[in-house]
């Protein structure tokens, strides 16, 4: 981070991808042979090679991009979740049922010890070019485990949001509607000042969309945003319902109807794919094409937890989104920077313009094309500005 009061220059950039195409050419605004100035961690200006200030990074003429904004994580969580990938790749389909696995290594962990693998994590995916990070509770699943989660995930991000309608806990096992009262009665009260998000696990086997609308209804009447987790495993009533709530984002959306992409497409709502959960899970990737192409806004996250999706890797994201959801790079790259801003409903950050924040990745490639084009290569040389906020 950069000292108050001075200022930073990115200098020697080959390639700036700003994200503003009145700044520079096409949808992502590039500008060739730039530098950026970024004083108190707000970009000051786009401008040629060498502008000045009081202290310089030398991109080396490769790429320069805004900072991944990851619009959907689960970071906070003990314990993984090897054996169950290992059955899944014999043949075991992904059901969410570990999810419970998970909750009772979490409550297990001290905090000492879930903080310090958050920490390592956030570590890990600010290595990887993430910039910005949503995290989400829902491995506590009781009032004080989900405040615990909440409170040490606020450590990091203001990006926090309560999922206690993850699952049922094991406790409650065939009373949903009695935990769905516990959610939004005392755990809500609990985890509000915690959170900026709510979110619901809107699926087969996790939540009804009657269950999740009373969880998204209460989480609206305390302040909070509204998320959903929904259409992961299979088509249901979710998309629909996230429209119909004003929710900012839904998130997976692996199986969209015409009734589904229509809805979307007519709405604030953005559709967050999570491509490598598909990949870990081997759910088949959504149509994300079909859905740009009818005008829903998308963004693109990893889902980083360890069950469906343990990789705090955008950049596998952007190869996993080229080569099998139809996108072209350069919808992939707007989808995990300025899609994921918006999907966090964020005009500051995902763009590097005057009075956005100086949040960079600095590639070690020429193009941002690398970033699939060299899929498994570790391309991100320098990541510039805080993932904590
Ligand atoms: O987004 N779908 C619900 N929650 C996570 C999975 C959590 C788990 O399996 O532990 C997801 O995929």
């Amino acid at each position: 981070m950069t000292p108050t009061g001075t200022t930073t220059v990115i200098d020697d950039i080959g390639l700036l991808v700003t994200n503003d195409p009145e700044i520079g050419e096409g949808p992502l605004g590039v500008v060739r042979d730039a530098s950026v100035v970024i004083a108190d961690d707000t970009v000051e200006s786009v401008g040629p090679r060498g502008q000045a200030a009081d202290r310089r990074i030398d991109a080396g003429g490769a790429c320069v991009l805004p900072g991944f904004v990851d619009s959907h994580t689960h970071l906070v969580f003990a314990g993984d979740r090897a054996e169950e990938f290992t059955s899944r790749m014999a043949g075991k389909p992904y059901d969410g049922g570990g999810i419970r696995v998970t909750t009772e290594a979490t409550r297990a962990a001290s905090d000492a010890q879930l903080r310090a693998l958050t920490r390592s994590r956030l570590a890990e995916a600010h290595r990887a070019g993430t910039t910005t990070i949503e995290i989400k509770s829902g491995y506590g699943l009781s009032v004080d485990h989900e405040v615990r989660c909440l409170r040490i995930a606020a450590e990091h991000t203001s990006e926090t949001t309560f999922l206690g309608a993850h699952l049922v806990p094991a406790e409650l096992d065939g009373r949903a509607d009695e935990y769905v009262d516990l959610v939004c009665g005392e755990m809500l009260d609990a985890a509000a000042p915690h959170a900026r998000w709510i979110d619901a696990f809107c699926e087969t086997g996790a939540f009804s969309a009657e269950q999740s609308r009373r969880v998204l209804e209460a989480g609206k009447a305390a302040g909070l945003g509204l998320r959903l987790h929904a259409n992961q495993l299979g088509p249901g009533p979710g998309v629909l319902l996230a429209v119909e709530m004003g929710c900012a984002s839904v998130d997976h959306c692996t199986h969209l109807d015409d009734d589904d992409i229509a809805a979307l497409a007519g709405s604030d709502t953005v559709a967050t794919f999570l491509p490598a959960t598909d990949f870990s899970t081997r759910q088949p990737y959504p149509d994300a094409r079909r859905a740009l192409d009818a005008g829903v806004k998308i963004a693109i996250a990893t889902n980083c937890n360890p069950g469906s999706s343990y990789t705090t890797s955008i950049s596998f994201c952007v190869a996993l989104a080229v080569r099998d959801m139809g996108l072209t790079i350069e919808e992939a790259i707007a989808a995990v920077t300025s899609g994921g801003a918006s999907a966090l409903r964020r005009a500051d950050i995902g763009r590097l313009t005057p009075g956005a924040a100086g949040h960079a990745v600095v590639l070690d490639a020429p193009t941002y094309h690398d970033l699939a084009y060299r899929p498994g290569v570790p391309l991100i040389a320098r990541t510039i500005g805080p993932l904590a906020d």
